[in-house]
């Protein structure tokens, strides 16, 4: 039974990949970027003595999904685990001035992860058996003046995990919501956070530690589930002249 990585070229992706790699599963790694994907399975498969498979795929291709999926399980065999850790925060000012980059926001991180994870819950559903990990964002928790395209799409894939896990909950199939808050990689390069920055290789090893213990949903760092807490606690009244 296979992992397949979604969004492979992602630093979480990759410290997840490497600790189910350590394991000696199989590995299925999906990007965009084909040769990026192929260089990162061969360094995996040198390095863990693996089986590492390199696909092309695009969150936005929606008609292609299908054909995607099959193709994968052609390659690597049945799907037991699937991390969904592709994502596009794009610039929230240019979203406003231009609905395309807003669509493109809500396509790939909501639309494009719905699709695909429809196709893999039919499957895994047949099977009786399969985890889906969905990495969402604290920024899905409350809508924010300064990132409220993402954080919307963000919002609406928890709420799409929760329902697919109480769809599936009798069915075999666990499905795992992972809400990040920051994470040291491309997202967030030059951010100024003021709160701490946790680790790709932290992330990845939180991640695996809670689908083995099928854990349902969780925050990751651990405080963000306070930090959040209040800040969904304040009213809209006050959090509406609040520039967050
Ligand atoms: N970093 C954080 O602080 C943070 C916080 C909360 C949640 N997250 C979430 O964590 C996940 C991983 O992000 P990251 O922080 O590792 O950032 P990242 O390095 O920018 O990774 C994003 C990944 O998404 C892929 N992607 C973007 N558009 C795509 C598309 N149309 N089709 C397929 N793949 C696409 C990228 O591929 P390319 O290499 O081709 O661009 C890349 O592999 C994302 O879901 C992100 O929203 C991150």
């Amino acid at each position: 039974m296979a992992v397949l990585i979604l969004g492979a070229t992602s630093p979480i992706a990759r410290a997840v990949a490497e600790e189910y790699a350590r394991a000696g599963r199989t590995l299925c790694m999906a990007a965009r970027d084909l040769e990026e994907a192929e260089r990162i399975s061969a360094d995996l498969e040198v390095r863990y003595n693996v089986e590492a498979v390199a696909m092309a795929f695009d969150a936005c291709d929606f008609d292609g999904h299908g054909q995607f999926i099959d193709e994968v399980e052609k390659r690597v065999g049945p799907v037991d685990v699937a991390l969904f850790a592709f994502g596009f925060m794009g610039d929230q000012e240019q979203s406003q001035d231009d609905f395309e980059q807003a669509r493109k926001v809500i396509d790939v991180n909501y639309t494009g992860a719905a699709s695909l994870s429809e196709l893999l819950a039919k499957k895994m559903a047949e099977r009786g058996r399969g985890t889906i990990i969905g990495i969402s964002s604290v920024a899905g928790d409350r809508g924010r003046a300064s990132n409220y395209f993402y954080g919307s799409a963000k919002g609406a894939w928890t709420l799409y995990l929760q329902g697919l896990r109480n769809r599936l909950a009798d069915k075999g199939v666990h499905v795992m919501t992972v809400k990040l808050g920051f994470v040291d990689t491309r997202m967030t390069f030059g951010m100024e956070t003021g709160i701490p920055i946790a680790s790709p290789e932290q992330v990845g090893a939180a991640i695996v530690d809670a689908q083995e213990q099928g854990v349902d949903s969780f925050y990751y760092p651990r405080f963000w589930q306070g930090i959040m807490t209040v800040i969904k606690g304040i009213p809209e009244r006050v959090f509406k002249h609040l520039s967050l």
